[in-house]
């Protein structure tokens, strides 16, 4: 084993960093056996440096993260600060200066993926991520190196373990959206501002940078169709319910049948009460991918918090120092395919229309008729009538986005049609 250390950065030291720290010192003969040498924390970078921080010396803490990572004897920046930046300026300058990363900066790497790759690549240096995706669950290594030989069709996952527990205690318990997400916040599921969560942008930058993996194409965060899940009822689950289903926020990357292209979108859905990813409860998250050879896999862990989280920044670690060690890099940026990213008009899927309608006779002929016009297929139609009002709940066959955006419009043109009380799109059969 070599004695010399080998040096690293951390750049952040919050929720994530400060597992990183405790873990690299806990664990600290177990890492350098597995690495061939010792790793030394070489520097601590914060923002509010008379914090107290358990068990880091405080000789360590800086709040000159710039100094830190042009130090040039680092061998590893350690990026958990999160955000644009600064954190992208420190990643290229710590490549520049010699250092490799592991990051787990999920917005980051969806917007500025490939310059980031790009800048790793023009320093030989390796940049690793894998506590971006679904934290502790291993996914962006089996995806990059495991499937390596593999062709991936669809990647299909709860990656949000914020709206997971928010839609399974509405499913569970019945309760409304506002109740469910003030119990998720009372029990530290839910940021005071949960929009990122709640709106989807949160997993739509775990959709783009999975699906630029999978699909080895470069897919940005403004390519993923998003919708959250604020709107999502009820009475929604109580239809889903009716279809043996339940409703999930998932983050969905496919590629379409002809192959020419592939798509990405993080919407709430319905999928069967069959499906694996159904059986996914509160905070835990899941992806299921399905590649030609392998067929149907499924990954399954805790997505985020401070340990898991730093189980996947570690693991990198160590992949990181084993390269530095050999003289290698490990896998770049692989977006060789450069498929078209379609836009959410492109994908093809079901939908669980639900109409408020007048109660009289030829309204759901009327109905029908426009679904046909749009070359929209119905499969089910149930109807429920009360005072002169009446709801409708259509499911069709597979179809376009866009023709059923067309279906929508012209519905809501119908006298008959009071209003369209939600749509859901049904996935995973
Ligand atoms: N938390 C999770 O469960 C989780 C899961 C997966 C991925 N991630 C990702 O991990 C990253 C870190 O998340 P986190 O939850 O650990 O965040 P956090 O608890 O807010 O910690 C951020 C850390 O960065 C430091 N910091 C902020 N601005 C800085 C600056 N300009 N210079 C130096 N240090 C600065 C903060 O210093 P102070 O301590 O002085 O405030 C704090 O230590 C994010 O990219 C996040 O998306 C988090």
């Amino acid at each position: 084993m070599r004695t010399r250390p080998l040096k690293v950065a951390l750049l952040g030291c919050g929720v994530v960093g400060s597992e990183v720290a405790r873990i690299m010192t806990t664990h600290a003969d177990d890492l350098a056996a597995r690495i061939g040498a010792p790793v030394e924390l070489a520097g601590v970078a914060v923002r509010r440096p008379s914090k107290v921080r358990e068990g880091i010396d405080p000789s360590l803490i800086t709040t000159d993260a710039t100094a830190l990572v042009k130090r040039g004897d680092i061998d590893v920046v350690v990026e958990v600060i999160g955000g644009i930046e600064p954190a992208r300026t420190l990643i290229t300058t710590a490549f520049e200066y010699g250092a490799s990363v592991v990051s787990a900066n999920k917005a980051l790497l969806a917007q500025d993926g490939a310059a980031l790759h790009a800048a790793a690549e023009a320093n030989d240096k390796d940049l690793y991520y894998e506590a971006a995706v679904a934290g502790a669950i291993p996914l962006i290594r089996p995806l990059r190196e495991s499937l390596a030989g593999d062709k991936v069709n669809r990647v299909l996952g709860i990656v949000n373990g914020t709206t997971n527990f928010i839609l399974d205690k509405m499913d569970s318990t019945g309760a409304g959206y506002q109740e469910a997400l003030d119990e998720a916040t009372a029990l530290g599921y839910a940021e005071a501002d949960p929009t990122a969560d709640i709106e989807g942008f949160d997993a739509a930058a775990k959709a783009a940078i999975l699906a630029g993996i999978a699909f080895h194409t470069r897919v940005r965060l403004d390519d993923v169709y998003r919708e959250g899940m604020t709107e999502v009822t009820a009475a929604d689950f109580a239809s889903a319910k009716n279809m043996g289903c339940t409703i999930k926020l998932l983050a969905i990357c496919e590629r379409a049948e002809d192959g020419a292209s592939v798509t990405a979108r993080v919407h709430p859905a319905m999928i069967p009460l069959t499906h694996p990813l159904a059986s996914v409860r509160g905070a835990y998250n899941a992806v299921f991918v399905e590649s030609d050879a392998s067929g149907q896999l499924m990954f399954y862990g805790p997505g985020a918090g401070g340990s898991p989280t730093a189980s996947a920044v570690l693991g990198d670690l160590v992949a990181v120092c084993r390269n530095r060690l050999s003289g290698a890099t490990g896998p770049g940026e692989s977006a060789y395919a450069a498929l078209t990213v379609s836009p959410m008009g492109d994908v093809v899927t079901r939908y669980h229309i639900s109409l408020d309608v007048a109660d009289k006779p030829g309204v759901l002929a009327q109905v029908a008729t426009v679904f046909a016009e749009h070359g929209v297929s119905i499969d089910t139609v149930r109807q429920q009538g009360k005072d002169g009002e009446a709801s409708l709940v259509v499911v069709t066959h597979r179809a376009s986005d866009a023709a059923l955006t067309g279906t929508v419009e012209a519905l809501r043109k119908l006298d008959t049609v009071r209003g369209v009380a939600s749509i859901m799109r049904v996935e995973g059969e």
